[in-house]
């Protein structure tokens, strides 16, 4: 099985954190600091120095900064900072995403993906640590039916499976992990299927692979780049799973890419100011 390149996508240094949002799919260029919009062609809403993650809130976006968090309004077109954090000189933000109670978990990353000095935070009305000793946080995800959280460190090579209170929007325990050292490359974002399914990117692996709810591998898509990043379903029957990518060090890939599933996805949770 294979996804399709999308042609009019415009090369990325790195491709993440795609989001479907009322028919239009958002993603950033972490590295090109960019959040671009795409409905058959590109647009490009925003530029920072560099915009780690996106998640959808009620008026628009919440994206990361290498340090802070912020709204960007896409009614009133203006940016509010909401959080900004004391990092140390060699992190930054990297993935985020929102649990079905509007509460944004984002994580950090050692910008040199070899020390584990970063963290994954609960941002409601305040910041909170959730997790401590990470390397690159990647591929937070929640199977609400089986009150479960899903959780990478990227250079671990596991998926971390946690109980989840989800009426407390809270860690219980971890429960198990699955293993994904057998597969090329290390996993990075991931989403989920109606069925509780998982599609995990996998950085340097050429592709995406599905794992059931017990952690065994059902299937490959293949991807025709190496730096296969991130992934989420949408179109009206949101069974379309659009792909991101980053370019290799002599520059080829970077691009969107598609493929048509038989299962639908999930939408993407918002970010809920009530908690504020
Ligand atoms: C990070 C990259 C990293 C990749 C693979 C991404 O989420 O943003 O910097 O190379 O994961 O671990
Ligand atoms: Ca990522």
């Amino acid at each position: 099985m294979k996804a399709k390149l999308i042609r009019s996508s415009t090369q990325l240094k790195l491709g993440e954190s795609p989001v479907w949002l009322n028919g239009v799919l958002y993603y950033v260029d972490i590295l090109g600091g960019k959040i671009h919009s795409y409905n058959g062609s590109v647009k490009t809403l925003y530029s920072d120095k560099i915009i780690p993650f996106i998640v959808p809130c009620n008026d628009g976006l919440v994206f990361g900064t290498r340090d802070s968090i912020r709204h960007l309004s896409l009614t009133r077109m203006e940016v509010e900072t909401l959080f900004t954090l004391q990092l140390p000189e060699n992190v930054r933000f990297n993935d985020g995403k929102c649990d079905k109670n509007g509460f944004l978990f984002a994580g950090t990353m050692d910008m040199n993906e070899k020390m584990p000095s970063g963290k994954l935070y609960r941002f409601g009305s305040e910041e909170e640590t959730v997790l401590e000793s990470i390397t690159i946080s990647n591929g937070t995800i929640w199977d609400p039916d089986i009150e479960t959280m899903y959780y990478i460190d990227s250079p671990t090579r596991k998926i971390r499976v946690f109980d989840y209170d989800m009426n407390k929007s809270a860690i219980i325990s971890e429960r198990k992990s699955f293993d994904v050292s057998s597969f090329a490359g290390v996993p990075d974002g991931m989403t989920l299927d109606s069925q509780g399914n998982l599609y995990v990117a996998f950085y340097g692996g050429n592709g995406i692979i599905k794992f059931n709810r017990s952690g065994e591998a059902v299937k490959k898509i293949f991807v025709g780049t190496k730096n296969v990043t991130s992934c989420i379903f949408g179109d009206d029957d949101m069974k379309t799973l659009y792909i991101t990518t980053a370019s290799d060090k002599i520059n080829r890939g970077g691009h969107l890419y598609k493929f048509r599933n038989d299962i639908p996805g999930i939408p993407s949770d918002e970010f809920k100011f009530l908690h504020q």
